[in-house]
């Protein structure tokens, strides 16, 4: 199998984590590489579901390799409680993870500045899920940040706690006029997630390119979203790293000449958590249907996302921006009841059409979207297991996808289970 990066097409949570789980089977290793526990991705295993957060959700198939990539930004405690977790309901987790030395770690510090910020601009906030990635990912790009290479180190460990918090509780203090840090608690709770995380630290960049040395594929599971992405997304409405495929090649040390594919996964519709501009987003009305339907609340805070209809303008971009081969079409089951379906095919903008939205965010509250409208299928998709089966109004749309955005959809899933899917 060729080695094949995964992202979010649109505003994350599109199905990656079942896309990840499909193509698990013919890979060997499974690499995520950015973002951190603000991911939940979802993966329906006889009945059972798991949400992961951190771990590649490739971890459910025995005996493929899982990777934290040093693009990655970890909280330690988050990371625990999921091994145990996963280890609870008999999933094996043992020589079959690595996590990269050269990953980033979460404080308590980054959980407490994530939210204060996020409650001091008030209306203009972003609606992160406050587990610190920003402000860790922030001191990554300050030279602050502390690696797990770091913690593994007592003397440098201590010292680097100390420059940290000695600026941070100047902010807490100052700024925020809230509590600050000690360094001693802080201390003791990494002291002892040293020695549990130790023997997962691995050197991924050279495990990763000695197995495509040897013949293995890998694959590389985004996180997040292209519209999410700190470059290309709805700035600064998105989160603080590189969820499009270029990310792949620096989260983990694989260089770009050995990524075969790229596939971008997208719900037959559209959904955002958190705040920033939406076109496409529904009416009341419809938008309690479709989320009731689509059970869509957030797999890492539970917050109702928003949801809208497909967004051929943003999607086309963002198969430029990653380079996408291939299109995973998921939750096309959840349009089932809907007696019409609506494509955003561009954008108009005082009197002009847009083919791609602007970059200044206040223009996308200006812009009206121009849709076209299909007939619905109004029929159970759920059970389907091929292309063919498919109603004539349902294989219409997808073939209206492919036509609009020039790609050619691969996967489909009609369900939120391992069997709910078919290649096509
Ligand atoms: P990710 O973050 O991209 O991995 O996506 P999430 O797991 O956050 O959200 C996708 C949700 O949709 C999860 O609850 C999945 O179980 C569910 N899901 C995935 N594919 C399908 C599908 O084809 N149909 C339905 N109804 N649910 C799906
Ligand atoms: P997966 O991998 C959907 C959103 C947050 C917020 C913005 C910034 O499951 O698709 P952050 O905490 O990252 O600083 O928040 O990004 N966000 C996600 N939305 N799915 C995700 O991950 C997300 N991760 C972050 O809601 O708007
Ligand atoms: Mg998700």
């Amino acid at each position: 199998m060729p080695n094949i990066v995964v992202v979010g097409a649109q505003w994350g949570d599109e199905g990656k984590g079942k896309v990840i789980d499909l193509l698990t089977e013919r890979t060997d290793l499974v690499v995520r590489f950015q973002g951190g526990n603000n991911a939940g991705h979802t993966v329906v295993v006889g009945g059972r579901e798991f949400i992961m957060h951190l771990i590649p959700s490739g971890i459910l198939h025995r005996g493929k390799f899982c990777i934290i990539g040093n693009g990655v930004v970890v909280d330690p405690a988050v990371l625990l409680e999921e091994i145990e977790g996963l280890r609870k309901r008999g999933i094996e987790i043992d020589h079959n993870l690595g996590v990269s030395d050269q990953a980033h770690l979460i404080f308590p510090y980054h959980r407490a500045l994530d939210k204060l910020k996020e409650a001091r601009v008030g209306p203009g906030k972003i609606g992160t899920t406050g587990r610190g990635i920003g402000p860790c990912y922030t001191d990554k790009a300050a030279r602050v940040g502390i690696r797990v290479a770091d913690l593994l180190e007592d003397d440098l460990f201590r010292r680097k706690l100390r420059m940290n918090l000695e600026e941070k509780n100047a902010l807490f203090s100052k700024l925020y006029q809230a509590p600050t840090f000690q360094f001693e608690p802080i201390y003791e709770e990494y002291r002892g997630y040293r020695e549990r995380i130790a023997p997962y630290v691995i050197n991924a960049p050279m495990v990763l390119n000695r197995a495509v040395a040897e013949g293995k594929s890998i694959l590389f599971e985004g996180a997040q979203g292209t519209w999410l992405d700190i470059d290309h997304g709805t700035y600064p409405y998105v989160t603080s790293s590189s969820a499009t495929a270029g990310g792949a090649c620096v989260g983990t040390g694989v260089g770009p000449t050995r990524i075969d594919q790229v596939i971008g996964v997208v719900k037959a519709y559209t959904t955002r958590v958190g705040e920033g501009p939406f076109p496409t987003e529904f009416p009341p009305p419809l938008m309690e249907q479709i989320r009731s339907k689509g059970k869509e609340f957030g797999a890492t805070t539970g917050r109702p996302r928003r949801c809208g209809w497909f967004d051929a303008v943003l999607v086309k971009q963002a198969i430029l921006v990653n380079g996408i081969t291939e299109i995973a079409v998921t939750k096309l089951d959840v349009l089932d009841d809907s007696p019409r379906v609506s494509i955003c095919t561009s954008y108009r903008l005082g009197g002009k059409i847009l083919e791609s939205p602007p970059a200044a965010i206040d223009l996308w509250g200006k812009m009206e979207p121009v849709y076209e409208e299909h007939p619905g299928w109004l029929m159970d998709t759920s059970q389907v297991s091929c292309f063919e089966d498919l109603p004539p109004q349902a294989r219409r749309y997808l073939k209206r996808l492919e036509d609009l955005l020039r790609v050619k959809i691969s996967i489909v899933s009609v369900g939120s289970k391992r069997e709910q899917a078919f290649h096509v």
